[in-house]
């Protein structure tokens, strides 16, 4: 057997859960009236979304798209593309994007901008989590769950070499990931 690192929780399932609510409370007073299209970003934001979006009682819409970024390392961002992009017309739509993790910023900056190019109404963004110590290009968080410290994170939805997005809580795989 190979050694696995071991998960230390970070975040509870129910202090996601409070944040989850918290969120979406504040998603619900500003877009209860817009139809939004809320896009997340894959894979990392899939158990978010499905969280979120059962706790928003009013008409939305949601979308995937899953950027690829060629030759990244940990604090590299590597060619950014994108490798399922929309299959709906975002001109004049209220737009949230939903991100797992804004890191150095490359990967939401990337995607804002390409998004932005589309003329959407509105452009904001949901963050679960941030890493703000991490920041290499500015990125504005409309909407935010947990700060969180510069270490490697995993479960909710987050993984590690495709591990551990099955975890129910947030945890931290030790500093050298
Ligand atoms: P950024 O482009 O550096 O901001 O990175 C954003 C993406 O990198 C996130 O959406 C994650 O997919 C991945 N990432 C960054 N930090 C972590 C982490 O601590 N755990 C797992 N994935 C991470
Ligand atoms: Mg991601």
């Amino acid at each position: 057997m190979s050694s696995e690192p071991k998960p230390q929780i970070l975040f509870s399932r129910e202090e996601i859960e409070v944040a989850v609510k918290k969120l979406a409370a504040e998603i619900k007073r500003d877009y209860q009236n817009k139809n939004p299209l809320l896009i997340g970003i894959l894979k990392g934001s899939f158990v978010f979304m499905a969280d979120l979006i059962r706790l928003l009682d009013f008409p939305l819409e949601v979308e995937f798209v899953q950027l690829s970024s060629y030759g990244r390392g940990r604090s590299t961002p590597g060619e950014l593309k994108v490798v399922q992009g929309l299959r709906s017309q975002i001109r004049d739509r209220d737009v949230l994007v939903v991100e797992d993790i804004v890191d150095t910023g490359h990967s939401s900056a990337f995607l804002l901008d390409y998004l932005q190019k589309e003329k959407p109404a509105s452009l904001r963004l949901c963050a679960l989590t941030d890493k703000p110590s991490r920041r290499q290009v500015s990125v504005n968080i409309d909407y935010l769950g947990f700060t969180v410290p510069d270490k490697f994170i995993v479960g909710y939805g987050i993984d590690w070499d495709e591990k551990f997005r099955n975890l129910p809580d947030i945890c931290t795989l030790g500093d050298d990931k």
